[in-house]
């Protein structure tokens, strides 16, 4: 299986770290690759109880012998870069096989304030960003006035382009967002200051990933945000600003799509949104508090609390057609114990008019009301796990049924945070 593409099928969360981990550390892995986003990503790893968050880098940065890599489609901030580095390192994490594409676009501390003023102009139509700069990193790149890191090991060609971004930036802080103006100097001195480090890291990691390909060795894609978050085919505009979906990995990677052999959407068991944007199952009553709390549903970069629901099994069926999905990695079975009878969604009705399918416009899926299943719980504790079979009937059952309706097989099913709370699902 040399290249596997593990991305989120809702909108975030998922569990994608557990399972990039999971396979890094059950199969042989050589590359761990990002190929999306930015430091707005906050992926969890639990290994021997021992908690791990990583937010720019790939979770591969845990797993020895594995590179990791920062592919041409992220939107890299070397201070974010280096803080996260040097952390994984105070904790005794062998940080060096990192690589990082000459291709990349830099973000830089203009592109953060950026994000937070806009945000903040545009009052109660936010989009409730991680004010990380990846939406205005992204569309410096899509008006081509990004810095790419190739671009710091220039100094004369980094301040022509860093001048070249900030002119019209610099009249719309002043003059729009009532803002001081942002000096080129103190720009181009603070990106300066990490060339040396960035120097031994940087490559052509298409050329890097595609060679490791030829030779049969395996590289696995590592998603960030998700399906739902999809710049094209996410909720729109409630989006990140990139493309997580399987097609996006090709760009961000620079490999063709022939060479993907298996795509795996992480999904869990219900359904969680941190942000603003429509979520048809959401719930504003004590299930949505149990859910929240049980799960403990509080994001890991920004610590804002989720916003949670029911599993939609019209989202699942959507991720599995746009991405081609040939495997699904169900996580937190376990937070669903305790509950009489398990709600989930398995079409829309819109307008009085039911849909079994993503709704065609924006308007719609706002109109969106979920159509429930109901389907039987269980009240044990399931997290002690580990085989299927050990499953009470009834979850076991929950699992069959959302494989059943979500279109798409599920390989694996998670019960817990730890790496070893994990069940592989008999074909
Ligand atoms: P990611 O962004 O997709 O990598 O997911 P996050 O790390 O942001 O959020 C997933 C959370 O669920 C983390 O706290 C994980 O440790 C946790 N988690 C992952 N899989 C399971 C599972 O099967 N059961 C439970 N209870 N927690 C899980
Ligand atoms: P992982 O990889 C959940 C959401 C933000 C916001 C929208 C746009 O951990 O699943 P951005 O800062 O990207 O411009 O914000 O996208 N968002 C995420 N939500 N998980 C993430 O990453 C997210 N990354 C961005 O909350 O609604
Ligand atoms: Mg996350």
């Amino acid at each position: 299986m040399p290249a596997i593409v593990v991305l989120g099928a809702q909108w975030g969360d998922e569990g994608k770290g557990k399972a990039t981990d999971l396979l890094a550390t059950t199969e042989q892995i050589d590359y761990v690759v990002r190929t999306s986003g930015g430091h707005n990503a906050g992926h969890t790893i639990v290994v021997n109880g021992e908690k791990f968050a990583t937010h720019l880098l790939p979770s591969g940065i845990l797993t020895p012998g594995c590179t990791s890599v920062i592919a041409n489609g992220v939107v890299v901030s070397p201070e974010a870069l280096f803080r996260e580095l040097d952390a994984l390192e105070a904790r005794g994490v062998d940080v060096s096989r990192m690589v990082v594409s000459a291709n990349a676009h830099v973000i830089a501390s203009y592109h953060s304030t950026i994000d937070r003023v806009t945000e903040r102009f545009l009052g109660s139509n936010k989009v409730g960003t991680t004010g990380r700069g990846i939406g205005p990193a992204y569309a410096d790149k899509v008006a081509r006035v990004g810095i790419r890191i190739a671009d710091l090991f220039d100094e004369k060609i980094l301040r022509a382009k860093v001048e070249a971004s900030l002119e019209v930036k610099n009249q719309l802080l002043a003059k729009v967002y009532n803002r001081r103006a942002v000096e080129v100097d103190a720009v181009v001195e603070e990106l300066l200051a990490y060339v040396d480090r960035l120097r031994p890291m940087v490559a052509d990691t298409s050329l890097l990933l595609n060679r490791a390909l030829d030779r049969g060795e395996t590289v696995l894609f590592e998603g960030a945000q998700a399906t739902m978050l999809d710049v094209d085919h996410g909720t729109y505009p409630f989006v990140t600003s990139s493309s997580p979906i399987a097609g996006g990995v090709c760009t961000g990677a620079g490999i063709g799509p022939t060479r993907i052999d298996r795509v795996i959407g992480v999904i869990k068991a219900y359904t969680t949104r941190v942000g603003s944007g429509p979520f048809p199952t959401e719930l504003f009553d004590e299930d949505g508090e149990k859910l929240w709390k049980i799960g403990g549903e509080v994001g890991v970069s920004t610590g804002r609390d989720r916003r949670c629901g029911w599993y939609d099994a019209v989202v699942a069926r959507y991720a599995t057609r746009v991405n081609g999905l040939t495997d699904l990695f169900l996580t937190k079975l376990d937070v669903l114990s305790s509950w009489e009878r398990v709600p989930v969604c398995v079409a829309y009705d819109v307008d009085g008019e039911r849909q079994d399918e993503m709704p065609m416009t924006q308007t719609e899926f706002h109109h969106a009301k979920p159509v429930y299943e109901y389907l039987d719980g269980w009240w044990e504790d399931i997290s002690g796990c580990r085989s299927f079979a050990e499953l009470p009937a009834n979850a076991q059952a929950y699992v069959r049924a959302l494989e059943e309706m979500s279109g798409t097989r599920i390989w694996g099913v998670g019960v817990g945070p730890g790496r070893e709370q994990t069940l592989v699902v008999p074909a």
